[in-house]
């Protein structure tokens, strides 16, 4: 996957502890398109990577737009976006990245945003109004001030397409959402971003009506229970590069292949970002991701090595 080099052309204070980081190629390069809904993976330090959706113009082809939040309890990806990085600095970014695109031909897009969660339903929206499709943006977060972008998603170009909705409890987004998701429009589809319990409480609302290819998430991080659970140990055999090795109960199979000389490229590590998709050609994988839809983790031919297992003995991978 290639790797790009991108100068921070200006850094804005967007809300309360949210900041965005405007992109432009450097030394004469040129950026990749992207449809809405991508992301890339950011450098911001040594050794640390992030991916950041991408939340600008996707018709703008000179520079990329993303938007961070300062996490309390930063893994050091937020607070060195914050600390570190400078307007003028180069950056060493990935290319976009699409986990999360639009339906083309649903009549309706409604886009759920919970704070930071706006940056992919922004580039969506964007994207929504030039080309006049049917969209509906509802942006849920703690105060008028806590709101990225609140200003450009109150102009006249979103008018009667965006409601904001400040400080509500669960009791009340929930009593909010049965109303707003009782119906779903015949080929609509729901677009969800946020932190996981915004996530989990709006996804549980749609359940009864939104069938579940209709309703498309994007999460930040992979959630904890899913990557807990029991962790028996298995067998990997390598494929085309040969061998086979036992992953113990407390080790993954990208520490295990490491260790034997076999580096398979990784970002995230957390199942989340799809860099370490390997392909399997026997046994069945034990998927701990988030990054496979439920249908893709059935067909049971593709696995995230950096956190699924394997359900029996053996995996035999196409590595
Ligand atoms: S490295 Fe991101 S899903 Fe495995």
């Amino acid at each position: 996957m290639g790797e790009l080099t991108v100068t921070v052309a200006a850094i804005r204070d967007e809300a309360i502890d949210v900041r965005s980081f405007e992109l432009r190629p450097a030394r004469g390069a040129s950026l990749p398109p992207y449809a809405p809904g991508s992301h890339i993976d950011v450098h911001p330090a040594p050794g640390i990577v992030r991916q950041y959706s991408l939340c600008g113009d996707p018709r703008d082809a000179g520079r990329y737009l993303i938007a961070v939040k300062r996490e309390a309890a930063s893994r050091g990806g937020s607070a060195a976006m914050h600390e570190r990085v400078r307007e003028g600095q180069e950056l060493t970014i990935g290319a976009p990245r699409n986990n999360f695109a639009l339906v083309a031909g649903a009549s309706h897009h409604l886009l759920v945003a919970g704070g930071i969660g706006i940056t992919p339903l922004l580039g969506m929206a964007r994207h929504l109004v030039a080309t006049g499709e049917s969209f509906q943006l509802l942006c849920f977060s703690r105060s008028i001030a806590h709101t990225a972008f609140r200003d450009l998603l109150s102009g006249d170009d979103y008018r009667g397409k965006v409601g904001f909705h400040y400080a509500l409890e669960p009791d009340q987004v929930r009593a909010y959402l049965r109303k707003l998701l009782w119906i779903r429009p015949a080929g609509a589809h729901l677009y969800l971003c946020g932190p996981r319990p915004f996530m989990d409480l709006v996804e549980a609302t749609a359940a009864p009506t939104w069938a579940p290819d209709a309703v498309h998430l994007e999460y930040f991080a992979a959630d904890p229970a899913s990557l807990s659970g029991p962790r028996p140990a298995f067998v990997v055999k390598l494929a085309r590069h040969g061998g086979e090795f036992e992953v113990p109960e407390g080790r993954s199979i990208i520490e295990v292949l490491a260790e034997n000389g076999v580096t398979v490229e990784t970002s995230c590590e957390q199942g989340v970002c799809g860099t370490c998709v390997t392909g399997v050609l026997e046994g069945e994988p034990d998927h701990r991701d988030i990054f496979f839809t439920d249908a893709e983790k059935r067909a049971n031919d593709r696995m995230t090595v950096c956190v699924s297992r394997a359900k029996g003995a053996r995996l035999v991978l196409d590595l």
